[in-house]
């Protein structure tokens, strides 16, 4: 089995004033935090380097999105050289939200994916079925065709990408998927990856699940064997998160 370090993701989405954000980095930085686990914060962008400066350094920060392009005439986007120039070293992409809301296909994140990984930032990768699509029976179709369009794109890579299955239907419904449920695709979708990439990029990279996670169901589902770690967006906002950060120890 790969050596994978779990990791936790702490998705602010479009949250958070100043006082908030402090409020945050003061429980982050008071932790207790695992050092066993990997810990990557993602504020809005424009708050990237305002956290970046006050949080501790073994805490990482993950923008929540980014352009294909290195600079240009984008009005409103940001390049991942401005994300590292903020000493930042990760970047979300393809979240739920800028899929449906946004309205981003699988071409464009896969665009985006290669033009991140080129300039030197990590990618939390998001994929993930809707309600109607888990309901037809089609969860591995979706999000094997939702990762086949990263493969070209990562190429040799993949040291440099964490994979988070979000389910949209447990995506801040209260809805968890449960622990089996979690595992089951993640289990299949590793099996698939060795099939489509290799086994040693199965073994490694890294599958975290996101939807609704939070103190009470964390450990149970951090219990099963593919889970790497979580995604996590509202409890992230909250001194809990701490709690999801150590649900491995
Ligand atoms: P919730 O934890 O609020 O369900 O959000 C999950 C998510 O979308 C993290 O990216």
């Amino acid at each position: 089995m790969g050596d994978r370090t779990f990791f936790v993701g702490g998705n602010w989405k479009m949250n958070g004033l100043k006082p908030k954000i402090d409020e945050i980095i003061q429980f982050l930085n008071a932790g207790p935090l695992s050092d066993k686990t990997e810990v990557v914060v993602s504020p809005p962008t424009i708050y990237l380097d305002y956290a970046r400066q006050k949080l501790n350094s073994n805490i990482g920060v993950a923008a929540q999105n980014c352009y294909k392009a290195e600079s240009g005439a984008f009005t409103g986007d940001i390049s991942p050289g401005m994300i590292k120039d903020c000493s930042c070293d990760w970047v979300i992409l393809g979240h739920s939200e800028r899929r449906n809301v946004f309205g981003e296909n699988d071409e464009l994140i896969g665009d985006k994916t290669k033009c991140a990984l080129a300039n030197g930032l990590n990618v939390i990768a998001c994929i993930g079925e809707q309600l109607e699509e888990r309901e037809a029976n089609q969860t591995m179709d979706v999000v094997c065709k939702q990762t086949k369009a990263l493969i070209e794109k990562i190429g040799d890579n993949w040291g440099k990408v964490v994979l988070a299955y979000e389910p949209v239907w447990a995506i801040g419904t209260g809805k968890t998927a449960s622990p089996e449920q979690a595992q089951e695709v993640h289990a299949d979708l590793r099996k698939w990856l060795a099939k489509n990439t290799s086994e040693t990029i199965a073994q490694n990279v890294r599958i975290i699940y996101g939807g609704s996670v939070n103190a009470a169901n964390c450990k149970d589902l951090a219990a099963k064997g593919d889970i790497d770690g979580f995604l996590v967006g509202g409890a992230s906002l909250k001194p809990d998160f701490v709690k999801i950060v150590n649900a491995k120890e």
